[in-house]
């Protein structure tokens, strides 16, 4: 059966992909984010996943404000970036495993979540600039990817205790797939902020450090919040740790007790505190 490796998550900054094209990551705004990645490329030298399941949201590139599905697995054998306007380099497509996608799709219909399949799929920021600060030093990340799209961006969002159930769904599924694979999970986006509004600009470090702490070692803390009480907490961008609840729930507790491996955060990114999070299965 395939195995999971590790869950992975970190922040999706359009600015980062205009750092990184600028060469900026030494740069003292930029070093206190970027020196948080050495530990993960050593420890993907070590872990080799083949493919990378990703709980993203998208920004209005495939799904807008007339049509919102809550959850969305994309099915294609390639996923192309498109430009959404942030002015930040296009990267090259990347690979999808469409027989994974579509074994997550079966056990996801089955389990009763009624997501939407996307045999055609563009991605955004929030897919491409993780693996390219995941893998900066290749042209296309060495990984196949299964995008998982959940709703962060049209109200209602899904709450979190079902976002943690679906996160818990995948790793089943992906736990259950017959084949020798092994599969990164990642989630991105947040942490706290909020780019409009009389409360642009917010950020809440005290509720970021809950959160970071409670996905390694109380991942259902999160569940005790309602979609409108993350807003207040995190702000109308920063319930994008929906993405991250799913990444940890996929990681799950078949697999026993889970490790951190390592951590950064980093205040503030454009408008955004980031984070950055690897945890593995302890063995
Ligand atoms: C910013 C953060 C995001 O998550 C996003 O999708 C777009 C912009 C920002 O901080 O600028
Ligand atoms: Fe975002």
């Amino acid at each position: 059966m395939a195995s999971i490796v590790g869950g992975l998550a970190v922040s999706h900054i359009p600015a980062i992909g205009g750092a990184i094209a600028k060469g900026l990551q030494a740069d003292p705004y930029w070093a206190p984010f970027f020196d948080g990645f050495p530990p993960v490329h050593r420890w993907l030298a070590q872990a080799t996943p083949d493919i990378a399941v990703v709980f993203y949201n998208d920004h209005g590139l495939n799904f807008f404000l007339d049509k919102m599905p809550t959850f969305a697995v994309g099915a294609a054998a390639h996923y192309a970036n498109a430009d959404e306007g942030w002015g930040i380099p296009t990267l090259p497509p990347v690979d999808g495993n469409q027989d994974l996608s579509w074994h997550l799709i079966e056990h996801l219909v089955a389990a009763e979540f009624d997501i939407v399949t996307c045999q055609e799929m563009l991605v955004d920021h929030a897919l491409t600039l993780p693996l390219k600060l995941f893998w900066p030093d290749q042209e296309v990340a060495p990984v196949q990817v299964v995008p998982i799209c959940i709703n962060t961006v049209q109200f209602p969002l899904p709450t979190t205790h079902r976002t943690y159930r679906l996160g818990e769904a995948v790793g089943q599924a992906i736990r259950s797939w017959d084949s020798d694979k092994r599969v990164v999970v990642m989630g991105t986006g947040g942490l706290s902020h909020q780019l409009e509004g009389e409360r642009a600009g917010h950020i809440n470090k005290k509720f970021d450090q809950e959160c970071l702490a409670s996905i390694v070692s109380d991942p259902q803390w999160l569940t005790q919040f309602s979609d409108r009480e993350l807003v207040s907490l995190a702000g109308t961008q920063g319930v994008e740790v929906l993405n991250w609840l799913a990444m940890r729930a996929a990681l799950g507790a078949a697999d026993g007790p889970i490790r951190e491996v390592h951590r950064n955060y980093h205040i503030p990114i454009s408008n955004t505190a980031t984070g950055l999070l690897v945890l593995e299965p302890a063995a």
